[in-house]
């Protein structure tokens, strides 16, 4: 079989352009335009390019975009202090704080800071408990972007045997959450896993989010299986630096029915779904009907 490939960067510009025409009409019915506040602490030079991203599509899509760029060195009170202050703008409809933030500050305690609707990334301990509890909820984004485009592939996910491989709070826990949610056997596959190869190759579904550079061969794979590949490994080959996910794309795509690229895959769809999560926050905060299709 060869696999048919997730095109997430076509995906990704789909829902930017259903979150453009959702904000263009609040804007004319209701005089509302979102607005999405990202803070970044620090100079880390990922986090930047990020950001600017971030800003970039923010503006693209018709929302109010706020950076707010503060040294490395900035106290914890003071951190605190801008998100109290977000969190009281009602111009402010979505709060980011770029992860990873510098050592001294204590990350749990900043996210959980966020007022909970606010709270885009769906980081918030609120949130992470309304998803576990199959309440709305703000959802995380790139967790959000791989079901999204599961859905889209299969239509109805219900009964359908998926691992994820990858424990993380960011990904492989909310991940597991929104399969279950949407009536999938889920198996949370980590480093301490026995027998990870007959794990995966039961799976209809795989989600790879372990970043491991190409740690799931093909031969792994069940035939027809959809992998949604959500690692971004930059490697050195052939003298060359090289973006690959953790699945090996090549024997894997030999095998799978469906399967996202490295890069072009989920990566576009998580910048896309911060869009759509900052329209949906918006919508509640207004009391307007939610977005239909970009949300869990
Ligand atoms: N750093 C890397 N990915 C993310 C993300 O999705 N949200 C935040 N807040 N920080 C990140």
């Amino acid at each position: 079989m060869v696999a048919q490939v997730i095109d997430g960067k076509a995906f990704a510009a789909n829902v930017r352009a259903q979150v453009a025409d959702q904000v263009a009409k609040l804007k004319e019915e209701n005089g509302i335009t979102p607005g999405l506040a990202v803070v970044l602490v620090g100079e880390d030079p990922a986090s930047q390019v990020y950001v600017r991203s971030k800003g970039k599509q923010t503006v693209e899509v018709g929302m109010n975009s706020y950076e707010h760029k503060l040294d490395a060195e900035t106290s914890e009170e003071d951190l605190l202090a801008l998100i109290d202050k977000l969190n009281n703008d009602p111009a402010v409809h979505g709060i980011l704080v770029q992860l990873p933030l510098p050592k001294h500050l204590n990350e749990d305690l900043v996210i959980n800071s966020i007022d909970p609707a606010k709270d885009v990334d769906g980081f918030h301990i609120s949130n992470v408990g309304l998803l576990g509890t199959g309440q709305k909820s703000m959802v995380p984004c790139t967790p959000l972007g791989c079901l999204m485009m599961l859905r889209d592939h299969h239509g109805s996910l219900s009964g359908m045997d998926a691992v994820v491989i990858g424990r993380s709070n960011i990904v492989g826990k909310p991940m597991a959450q929104l399969l279950l949610g949407d009536s999938c056997t889920v198996t949370v596959a980590h480093s301490r896993t026995k027998d990870l190869p007959d794990v995966v190759r039961r799976a209809d579904i795989v989600v790879a989010a372990v970043g491991r550079p190409e740690m799931v061969p093909g031969d792994w794979i069940k035939e027809g299986a959809t992998v949604i590949d959500v690692g971004i490994n930059r490697i050195e080959r052939d003298g060359k630096n090289k973006l690959v996910g953790d699945v090996d794309y090549a024997s894997a795509a030999e095998r799978a029915g469906a399967i996202t690229p490295v890069p072009g895959g989920v990566g576009p769809m998580t910048i896309a779904c911060l869009l759509a999560n900052t329209l949906t926050a918006c919508c509640r905060a207004n009391s307007r009907p939610e977005p239909e299709g970009l949300t869990a």
